[in-house]
């Protein structure tokens, strides 16, 4: 077993699920201010938010568990079927669902009486089953890392080091460069401590 390529296959795919948390995190986080009257709402910051949800995990991160991760844990054994079907299952239902989010903000920023409310719940909710499938998933990890060979586990490393994380990641792109650091400035003080541990509090 390669334990060095199945390590770092493990750990990229638990930073993505870190880089998700910590945007859905602010997310949560600007729109509880704008409900208790602390601030306005800053629906640039929202809007890139979504965008990256969408970009990222929508388009790379969610495709690229499906074609490598669970087609190979579906070779090696049958037992985890249930539970790769349920996920699978969670990343349809999270496109559709990332696409509700961006019509709440657009009724949000149209001046829709119901639009926060809206688009509060809606991002709660799906935080809430993101945060949950995202915890089932690195708990399957943990179980199937003997199932899955050396040649596959490398397969699945080098497949999710090409994402290169467009906001998080070491080439961070120029449209998301500018989330990052407006994420900083406003994100809490446990999150900035996340996004700049050199800093520290
Ligand atoms: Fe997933
Ligand atoms: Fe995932």
């Amino acid at each position: 077993m390669d334990l060095n390529a199945r390590n770092i296959a493990v750990a990229t795919i638990k930073q993505e699920h870190r880089s998700l948390a910590r945007v859905l995190q602010t997310l949560q986080a600007l729109l509880n201010r704008v409900e208790s009257s602390y601030g306005s709402p800053e629906f640039g910051l929202l809007s890139a938010a979504l965008y990256y949800i969408d970009d990222f995990q929508e388009r790379c991160h969610h495709p690229k568990e499906d074609e490598y991760l669970f087609k190979a844990l579906r070779a090696a054994t049958v037992e985890f079927n249930g539970e790769l079907d349920a996920f699978e299952a969670g990343h349809m239902s999270s496109v559709h669902a990332v696409s509700q989010l961006h019509r709440y903000l657009v009724h949000y920023q149209g001046g829709s009486a119901t639009g926060l409310d809206l688009l509060k719940a809606g991002v709660d909710t799906y935080a809430a089953q993101m945060m949950e499938h995202m915890r089932q998933e690195e708990a399957l990890l943990e179980l199937c890392a003997d199932v899955i060979g050396e040649s596959e586990w490398a397969r699945i490393a080098a497949a999710f080091d090409e994402n290169d994380d467009p906001l998080f990641g070491s080439n961070r792109r120029e449209e998301f460069g500018r989330l990052y650091h407006r994420l900083a400035l406003l994100a809490p003080r446990k999150l900035k401590a996340a996004l700049h541990p050199d800093k520290g509090q």
